[in-house]
């Protein structure tokens, strides 16, 4: 599995986020995540637009709701060539396994299927107390990734801190999706559980999920070539 750096592209408009891939213009094309504010406000059509420049994407949609529903929903999503896709693994096996029969094309392809068990933003006091989930939250996080290898997805997105015994548990060739980066010197925002690319990279990320490190940098290629260097070592 090569190691990579997936720029979350959290922005409003196709003209900002075209804007923003022009500045990579010279450089290697970056793998980008598509989330949900980007995809609401243009459509599947930013999806094809962005990957007819060449970038690989991540379509993050987190798909939770029964089923039947997520199969089909899948099915659609099947038809785009994105080469990620995820869902929470909170809807149960039973839904992760729909999915994986809804996004499978009729010649057998699929794109890469990840879980996402608690967000980076989720820290232990809330899932307790919001939440009533009253375990440690790195055994929540195993559980649903354990969850999510029996669907037969190909891994999880979770806090780099927790991709070593994701790995440990689930194998190696078992993905590890880690938002909640940030450089050693840069601002937490509202992401509780990070930690930096090297740690990252030290720990077993697969991929690093950076968002605001990068586009909101003053020189976001300056910034992706910092971050690709801190977790891959090249660039
Ligand atoms: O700007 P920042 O680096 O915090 O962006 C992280 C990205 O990763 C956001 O697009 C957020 O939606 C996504 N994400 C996350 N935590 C998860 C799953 C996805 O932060 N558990």
């Amino acid at each position: 599995m090569g190691k990579d750096v997936i720029i979350a592209c959290d922005f409003p408009t196709r003209s900002d986020v075209m804007g923003f891939l022009d500045t990579f213009r010279e450089t290697r094309k970056p793998f980008v995540k598509i989330g949900m504010e980007l995809f609401y406000a243009e459509g599947p059509s930013i999806v094809r637009e962005i990957k007819e420049r060449g970038h690989q994407i991540f379509l993050d949609l987190k798909l939770c709701d029964i089923p039947n529903t997520v199969k089909s929903a899948m099915k659609v999503l099947s038809s785009l060539d994105v080469d990620m896709t995820n869902l929470h693994a909170f809807g149960t096996i039973d839904m992760m396994k729909a999915a994986v029969e809804g996004l499978t094309r009729p010649d057998g392809t699929r794109p890469l299927l990840i879980a996402v068990t608690q967000l980076t933003s989720t820290s232990q006091e809330r899932m307790e107390k919001e939440l009533l989930i009253r375990e440690p939250l790195a055994d929540v996080v195993l559980h649903y990734a354990q969850n999510a290898k029996e669907a037969g997805l190909d891994g999880v997105v979770c806090s780099p801190l927790e991709a070593g015994i994701v790995h440990a548990h689930c194998g190696d060739g078992f993905v590890t999706v880690t938002p909640g980066v940030r450089f050693a010197d840069g601002d937490v925002g509202d992401q509780v559980r990070v930690t930096t690319p090297a740690k990252a990279n030290e720990i077993g990320s697969d991929y690093i999920v950076v968002g605001r490190p990068i586009t909101r940098a003053q020189d976001p290629v300056a910034a992706y070539t910092r971050c690709m260097l801190e977790f891959t070592g090249k660039i």
